[in-house]
């Protein structure tokens, strides 16, 4: 049987402005160098970074639906595929068999994310 965890967050993005312009430490605790890397380059980083920050709270909210918790949101990376589609790594906490699904949506001041948890296995 298949079982689902849905997950959804949403951020402002001025907190993400405040962060990057105060160079705050806590960019690079909760952020992968990929992600921070992929932000950085973009016109509008802090809607790239807050809808990173959304996505990794809803993937922890989606696991938690599922029954798997403990999970830090520095674990859930948020990559890119050549398409621009995103998709989740989780990094030191594998979630196997759960598959995650993510979708990531920004404006000018807000960001949002949904994310499945997919666990396929049999019972
Ligand atoms: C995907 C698309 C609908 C985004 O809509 P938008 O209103 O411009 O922007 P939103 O803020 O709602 O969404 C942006 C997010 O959509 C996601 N996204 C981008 N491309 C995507 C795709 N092909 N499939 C699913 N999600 C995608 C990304 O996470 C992006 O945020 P990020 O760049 O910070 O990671 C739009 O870019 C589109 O129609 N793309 C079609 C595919 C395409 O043309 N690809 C060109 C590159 S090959």
């Amino acid at each position: 049987m298949t079982r689902f965890g849905i997950g959804t967050d949403i951020e402002s993005v001025s907190r993400f402005a405040d962060l990057i312009e105060r160079n705050d430490p806590l960019i690079r605790r909760v952020f992968t160098p990929g992600e921070i890397r992929y932000s950085l380059a973009s016109r509008t980083p802090a809607e790239r970074f807050a809808a990173r920050f959304a996505g990794k709270e809803a993937v922890v909210k989606a696991l938690y639906d599922l029954g798997i918790s403990g999970v830090a949101i520095s674990a859930v990376e948020i990559l890119k595929r050549p398409d621009g589609a995103p998709f989740v790594r989780m990094i030191g906490h594998p979630v196997d068999p759960v598959t995650i699904r993510i979708s990531l949506s920004h404006s000018r001041d807000w960001a949002i994310a949904f994310a499945m948890a997919i666990d396929d296995a049999d019972p």
